[in-house]
């Protein structure tokens, strides 16, 4: 058996030395593409294998199409927007992720882009301190609750709002959870956003919900870019002026807003929630594990198509 990882943002190479050892040890083929540039290397690689480990990379139906021999697709990671499923459904690929071995990584990233925040991108001038601070987590899913258990450290009141987690297991973390969206952004001046990105999200973080937050609003995306209408973020952001965005998923109009408002905007270059030695080990041997137990045992545990 052969096992393509396909990355174009690569594992630590510890992670991935990690993943090859428990490949050997179930006899099967590793093969690496990493930082690949064209489609084409992708289209290639995966002509022959039997499974695949992916980043964010996009599995699409021509990539599937171009895999004959394919019977699992692991995104090591949470999100598995970046997969068609489908498609995999109908070329009887199974797709899994590997819930919650990133999570406390994209946590404190989340946390450290808010203490960028309130020390005004460290330039020097006075700022402000989380301390006391109203915090909504949007969303209370994996991510969300490791952000939780940090804030508590930094002293933050914490509240959450999620569509699907019951109040209950929220009210068990000691976070507030509150009924609505519109009712987490009304209350808080900082919210971490953990939405994934689905056809009810994309572009769900509109101008409406955004204004309702109070002053000095400070917005932190480590989710994904199609949930923000970045239009109208634009609109917000030049009428409330002191309306702050921090992201780790460069948006389309990322010139616009550096452009616009340098002192309160600011994104990685490269999307880097997940991107620490131990996340990729978690994750990457997670995804190596279930892949093994998939072809050997036929476990679907953690199949999502
Ligand atoms: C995820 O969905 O797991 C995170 O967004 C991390 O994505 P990455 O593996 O591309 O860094």
């Amino acid at each position: 058996m052969k096992i393509l990882i396909a990355t174009d943002k690569p594992f630590a190479p510890d992670a991935v030395k990690a993943i090859r050892q428990v490949f050997d040890n179930a006899g099967m083929e590793t093969v690496l593409l990493e930082k690949y540039t064209e489609k084409s290397q992708l289209l290639d690689a995966v002509k022959d294998v039997q499974a695949i480990i992916i980043r964010s990379d996009i599995i699409d139906a021509e990539v599937l199409d171009a895999a004959k021999a394919l019977k699992i697709v692991v995104r090591a990671g949470a999100g598995y927007d970046n997969v068609d499923l489908d498609a995999a459904t109908a070329h009887k690929v199974v797709v899994m992720n590997t819930p919650g071995q990133n999570s406390n990584a994209v946590a404190e990233l989340a946390l450290g882009l808010m203490v960028y925040a309130v020390r005004n991108f460290f330039d020097g001038s006075s700022g402000s301190e989380l301390l006391g601070k109203k915090l909504g987590i949007h969303a209370y899913g994996n991510v969300g609750r490791n952000v939780a258990r940090i804030a508590k450290g930094f002293g933050m009141e914490i509240y959450a709002y999620d569509a699907f987690c019951p109040a209950e297991v929220i009210e068990n973390d000691g976070v507030k959870a509150l009924s609505s969206a519109e009712a987490l952004y009304e209350t808080c001046q900082f919210v971490s956003l953990h939405i994934p990105a689905t056809d009810e999200t994309k572009n769900s973080i509109n101008h409406a919900l955004l204004s309702k937050m109070p002053k000095k609003a400070v917005l932190i995306n480590t989710a994904r870019k199609e949930v923000i209408n970045e239009a109208e973020l634009v609109n917000l952001m030049e009428e409330r002026t002191g309306f702050k965005y921090l992201t780790d998923i460069m948006p389309k109009n990322h010139e616009e807003m550096v452009a616009k408002f340098p002192n309160r905007y600011f994104s990685t270059p490269k999307k880097m929630g997940a991107q620490t030695a131990e996340a990729n080990n978690n994750a990457g041997i997670a995804a190596a594990k279930q892949i093994v137990d998939f072809l050997v045992n036929g476990n679907t545990k953690f199949q999502v198509n």
